[in-house]
């Protein structure tokens, strides 16, 4: 591994695209003490007070990574957080599909997976999967302070998490076709058995959830009907 420590950055990210783009070899690892505009999915941004945090990405260059097998990244990278934050603090935390981590029905961590595509090869040239963990914080954000929390109840250093979880990852990364992680990932998943509300463009639905498939699509039950959903957004629904 190549692990580059930076006290601030933009977003990790975005700085580890950049490092891609002039040839930086897969499994370099880039962590910031902070980050002006910590990214999150759909545009949102990622709250990332400083030494609060644990903002870190890793650069893949996945070869023959089949286009229907991308989202197994995300939940690949789940597993390894879920994992790394129960050997290094000893809590129990729940994976929401696709990659949120949850501890008692906050969200502790969120991940955002970017890539980009050959167009000759038609492979992927590079993707990076972005981790964000609150860590220590005490206070949040108003808008966020009624679904975000932290680990804070654990005493631990984020560098021996960050450790963990490089480890996890790349241990199940090396099989990623065997998919020997989503026996754990369908363990400590949150939504299966749920009714879940589906969010899709502008399309919403309850629906309930059965399983999770090879691919890590979920398999849900709608109007009778048998789905599987490789995109979206979900919440849980309470009733
Ligand atoms: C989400 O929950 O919407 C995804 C959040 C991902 C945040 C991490 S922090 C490290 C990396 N750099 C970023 O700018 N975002 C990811």
């Amino acid at each position: 591994f190549q692990i580059i420590v930076k006290s601030e950055v933009t977003s990790t990210n975005d700085v580890l695209k950049e490092l891609a783009q002039q040839g930086y070899p897969e499994k370099c690892v880039l962590i910031a003490q902070t980050q002006t505009k910590g990214k999150g999915r759909k545009g949102r941004s990622f709250y990332s007070p400083n030494d609060d945090g644990l903002y870190m990405s890793l650069l893949l260059r996945p070869k023959q990574l089949k286009p229907e097998d991308t989202l197994l990244l995300s939940a690949l990278s789940a597993c390894a957080v879920q994992s790394g934050i129960k050997r290094v603090t000893g809590l129990d935390t729940q994976i929401k599909w696709v990659n949120d981590i949850y501890l008692k029905g906050k969200k502790v961590c969120g991940i955002l997976c970017e890539g980009s595509c050959s167009i000759e090869t038609n492979e992927f040239d590079y993707i990076i999967v972005g981790i964000g963990i609150n860590c220590h914080n005490t206070t949040f954000p108003q808008d966020i302070k009624g679904i975000a929390a932290s680990l804070q109840s654990a005493s631990f250093i984020r560098a021996k998490l960050a450790a963990a979880i490089i480890a996890d990852f790349f241990k199940d990364y090396q099989t990623l076709p065997n998919r020997d992680f989503l026996s754990h990932y369908r363990k400590h998943s949150c939504v299966i058995g749920k009714m879940i509300q589906v969010y899709q463009g502008n399309q919403t639905y309850p629906a309930k959830v059965l399983d999770i498939d090879e691919h890590g699509y979920l398999i849900i039950e709608k109007d009778g009907h048998l789905e599987t959903l490789s995109s979206g957004e979900i919440t849980i629904r309470v009733k």
